[in-house]
């Protein structure tokens, strides 16, 4: 298309366009409810026959700019905010599993969704085979049951920096007739746009690169609008079959491929469990999606020069970034992240548990801190934080060895990085 916009432009501009005399910036509706004249004209609302606001808890026209702003930076067809990314996680997978019900996911996953799905989800009734993300087409298969609803991935893997073939995972799902759901947190739609790659629904934490600045927590859901739900609708009734708590509506049918998804997780997961993003905080998202793209460039500059840095130190065992020519998601990387992939990489230092302590204790620039993907760098010792209850074995066991270290660049002086990860390391 002549006038598609370019991704940059897309950051800083799209999903509001003022009118003649209307406000530059996004406007923050801090407004839970909305006026109508006539009972009917709200009725229309409720029985969703006309689009519009009454209640933030289900839309709000401050969310909807931003969710329209990442809408059209992944691709997609509809997309919402959450008030987190575990509530976006949760949703994506709910809104087509149910009780009873089986998801596949890739092993590789941030920790909180892990125990969102093996745990939490699992009490639901929902179950959950979790299969290497270097699965092969064979391995992805066998993973596959009747009742298999949908197969879930992250682009690039929190914390263990691993890229996920993309397409392949799409492929094998649609195949058994489900859709792929991607979370896209990591790269950001700057770097890897999955709908692209053949994903169906993409999520995110807002709370890290999109945000940004440390200041708001966040989620969001983005569909491709590809998934044809009525051609497998013995699979996903939800969708296909009258929601009787809401006067009879068929999503596929009124909403089509495009709005089903997001219009069925608004009308029932939003109303019901009511994760609603806050406009104040949708309007730092806002700000933050506004720099985006000059963010992760200097985010990605920083990253592969520290990773390169200590990929060369001799007190340093191994080093996990995908840019780096010897890793070992380097090719993937190259396919699906030909710009960069991110800031955070990962690595383990010579010694024992004490020894990386000891250097995390020296770092003077990189803070401790459980966040991740933000301008300010930033460091975690899981062994010694998120993991401590665990031993040097089940450390071992999980894939965390006991002296790894997750590092987050920020968008500061490279050099001040690797000085301060080289005064780190002499102190050890
Ligand atoms: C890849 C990924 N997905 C989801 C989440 C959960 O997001 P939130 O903390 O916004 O709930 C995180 C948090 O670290 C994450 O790294």
């Amino acid at each position: 298309m002549a006038n598609k916009k370019r991704i940059e432009t897309v950051c800083v501009q799209g999903g509001y366009t003022p009118k003649n005399g209307e406000p530059r910036q996004i406007p923050i509706y801090q407004s839970t409810t909305f006026k109508y004249d006539t009972s009917e004209d709200m009725g229309k609302l409720f029985d969703l026959e006309a689009s519009g606001y009454f209640y933030t808890r289900l839309q709000n026209p401050t969310n909807d700019y931003v969710a329209a702003k990442l809408c059209e930076l992944e691709g997609g067809s509809a997309a919402m905010l959450t008030s987190s990314g575990q509530a976006a996680n949760f949703y994506s997978i709910f809104n087509v599993a149910n009780c009873g019900d089986h998801v596949i996911s890739s092993s590789a996953i941030y920790g909180g969704t892990f125990n969102l799905f093996a745990v939490t989800m699992k009490k639901m009734g929902i179950d959950f085979t979790f299969i290497s993300p270097d699965s092969t087409e064979e391995e992805i298969n066998a993973a596959f049951r009747p009742n298999t609803k949908a197969v879930f991935g992250e682009t690039i893997a929190n914390p263990a920096c691993s890229v996920l073939d993309i397409e392949l995972f799409a492929r094998v799902a649609h195949e058994h007739g489900v859709p792929f759901i991607i979370d896209n947190t990591f790269a950001t739609p700057v770097n890897c746009r999955p709908i692209e790659w053949g994903a169906d629904i993409v999520t995110h934490s807002t709370t890290k690169y999109i945000d940004g600045h440390g200041v708001s927590v966040g989620g969001a859901i983005i569909d491709a609008g590809k998934f044809d739900w009525k051609a497998h609708a013995d699979k996903f009734p939800g969708l296909t079959t009258p929601d009787d708590s809401y006067h009879g509506i068929v999503y596929a049918d009124k909403f089509g491929k495009e709005g089903a998804f997001i219009t069925k997780a608004t009308a029932q997961l939003m109303r019901d469990f009511g994760s609603i993003q806050s406009p104040q905080h949708a309007f730092y998202i806002n700000l933050g999606l506004e720099s985006l793209h000059v963010r992760m460039k200097r985010h990605c500059e920083n990253g592969l020069a520290v990773a390169e840095f200590l990929n060369n130190h001799d007190k340093i065992e191994w080093v996990r970034y995908c840019g780096l020519k010897n890793d070992k998601y380097y090719e993937l990387g190259q396919k699906y992240l030909s710009n960069g992939s991110c800031g955070v990489l990962s690595f383990s230092v010579k010694g024992d548990r004490k020894t990386a302590e000891k250097f995390m204790k020296s770092l003077k620039v990189a803070a401790i801190e459980t966040h991740v993907a933000d301008a300010r760098t930033c460091c975690l010792h899981p062994a010694n934080a998120t993991h401590r209850q665990m031993t040097d074995a089940q450390l071992e066991a999980a894939g965390i060895p006991p002296t790894l270290i997750r590092y987050s660049c920020g968008i500061e002086n490279a050099q001040d990085l690797i000085d301060d990860l080289k005064q780190a390391l002499d102190q050890i």
